[in-house]
């Protein structure tokens, strides 16, 4: 009985799929009510500011007054909508969701001025909730000086001259994980989660506060569970679970800053770096930028790795050789007698591997899209885009364009022989606000890739096609395998 349930349940895939936006709906909601209310003075205010020439916007349109196109963006996979837009309108079009106007870009150009050649006219922009809950001081949210400051400290950390003393604990790490999942079903994203929080805490807090790691990571699950949820700050909320949890994970980090300023110890880890800045940074800054970068390392690093497992499953002669080009490392130490364990220069002699991340992140797109704000009115290509608005460079239209990728939903890893041109592939964004961890990003997944694919085989547990978004794409139910050592 319990079985066959369980096999109509996913074929009602989609339906399964769209459960996860239930809570955004409501939060857009929520949204408009708010947005309903902060207009009027808004467009008070803006009245006055002049614009030089009258420039048109750009095409698109802005939907139902208010409420835009939210329901359209999300009443079908967003990628869709996305897709639909860009062939209709071209790369630049405007449209209006969650209660702000704004203007999508969906071409290499327009994402290199965006985020790149004009970056110091769009800023940042996140919701208050999910500001307050990372806490306000987290490099995401900066620019100008402090950012710069920040980001000094956060890629000293994570530069390869930093994390190339790693591999050996970041390999431990990996076959602690794989041992654990031998012989059982797993949910890979779960598992990849796990892997992704201990390698990121490994170089934020090396290997010496074990004690207070196990706190600390109960801390975080609880937050994560309200950060999706609607920020309503009322107790028994998941969202005041979580910034209960927020304020606790503020008295963990502190606690350990202390005990290493007892210690008078110097430690060459994120959280070393950031106490011995010459930027004198305070602790509230610390804390901060800590939960930051355990977020923004976490859950991104873990869907990549659960699409690379699922691409690798679904195309055997990859698979087969990713395998051999990871077996001819191993049997040439092997040969050579010396260092068993994983080197630095051992990774980089993976590029069929790494062709395979690549292609996984352009296909996947995990983060298919980012947000800014444009601080003054802007024009572009003769279009305005006006002060206030919200503008998206959608990285997954650029990586999905037929026109950079021949064929592009085919997963080719071969197409990376070739660099890709400027632009066209930002899984790590460009410009001022890039990725800091994208080498230690691709450093541990190389090391999981290593010993999975020399030492264990899988399967999926079936017909698992569906795709969810939670906030990034998914394979649905965090692809449940079956993994078991290679006799
Ligand atoms: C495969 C895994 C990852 C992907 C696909 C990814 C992707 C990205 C992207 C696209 C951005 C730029 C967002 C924007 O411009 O709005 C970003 C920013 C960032 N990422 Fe990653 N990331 C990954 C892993 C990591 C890891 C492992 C760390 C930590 C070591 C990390 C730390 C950060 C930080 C701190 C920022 C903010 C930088 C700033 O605002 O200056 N990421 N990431
Ligand atoms: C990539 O494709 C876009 C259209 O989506 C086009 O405007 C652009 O010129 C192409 N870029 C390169 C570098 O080929
Ligand atoms: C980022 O932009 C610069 C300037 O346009 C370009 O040279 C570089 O290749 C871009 N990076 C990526 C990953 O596309």
């Amino acid at each position: 009985m319990k079985n066959s349930t369980a096999g109509t349940t996913i074929s009602t895939s989609t339906t399964i799929a769209m459960l996860p936006l239930l809570p955004s709906l409501l939060l857009c909601l929520l949204s408009l009510l708010y947005f309903l209310l902060a207009r009027a003075k808004k467009q008070r205010s803006s009245a006055t500011t002049a614009t030089p020439r009258k420039l048109p916007l750009p095409p698109g349109s802005m939907g139902w007054p208010y409420i835009g196109e939210t329901f359209q963006l999300y009443s079908s996979n967003p990628n869709t909508f996305f897709a639909l837009k860009h062939k209709k309108y071209g790369p630049v079009f405007k449209t209006h969701i969650l209660g702000c106007p704004c203007v999508m870009v969906s071409s290499p150009e327009a994402a290199r001025f965006v985020l790149v050649t004009q970056a110091h006219l769009f800023k940042p922009t996140y919701p208050a909730s999910k500001e307050r809950m990372l806490g306000t001081k987290a490099i995401f949210f900066q620019q100008g000086d402090y950012h710069a400051r920040l980001r000094r400290i956060v890629l000293r950390a994570f530069l390869p001259d930093a994390i190339r003393r790693r591999v050996a604990g970041i390999e431990a790490v990996a076959l602690q994980a794989l041992h654990s999942w031998d012989g059982r079903m797993i949910n890979t994203f779960q598992e990849m989660k796990t892997y992704a929080f201990n390698v990121a805490l490994l170089s934020i807090f090396g290997k010496d506060e074990i004690s207070y790691i196990e706190e600390l990571k109960q801390c975080y699950y609880t937050l994560e569970k309200g950060y999706n949820s609607m920020p309503i700050n009322l107790p028994g909320t998941l969202f005041h679970k979580a910034m209960k949890a927020r304020k606790q994970l503020g008295h963990i980090v502190a606690k350990i800053l202390s005990s290493r300023r007892q210690k008078k110890a110097v430690a060459d880890d994120l959280l070393g770096f950031f106490m011995e800045s010459k930027e004198a940074l305070t602790d509230d800054q610390i804390v901060d930028n800590i939960v930051g970068v355990i977020f923004a390392a976490r859950d991104t690093t873990a869907s990549v790795l659960t699409w690379i497992v699922k691409y690798l499953g679904e195309n055997p002669s990859i698979l087969q050789a990713v395998t051999e080009e990871q077996e001819e490392i191993t049997r040439s130490k092997e040969k050579g007698g010396g260092e068993v364990s994983l080197t630095w220069a051992d990774t980089k002699r993976m590029s069929m591997t790494s062709r395979v991340i690549q292609e996984t992140m352009r296909v996947a797109s995990i983060l298919s899209f980012t947000f800014r704000e444009v601080v003054e009115d802007v024009e572009y290509e003769g279009y305005l885009i006006p002060k206030g608005w919200k503008v998206l460079p959608l990285f997954r239209n650029i990586h999905h364009s037929p026109d950079n990728f021949t064929d592009p939903e085919k997963f080719d890893p071969s197409r990376f022989e070739v660099a890709p041109k400027p632009n066209t592939f930002m899984p790590f964004g460009n410009g001022t606000h890039s990725c800091p961890g994208n080498e230690l990003a691709k450093l541990e997944m190389l090391v999981l890739l290593h010993h999975l694919t020399t030492k264990y085989r899988w399967s999926m547990s079936g017909s698992e096609s569906g795709i969810q978004f939670g906030p990034f794409a998914l394979p649905l139910n965090g692809l449940p395998m079956r993994f078991c050592r290679k006799t």
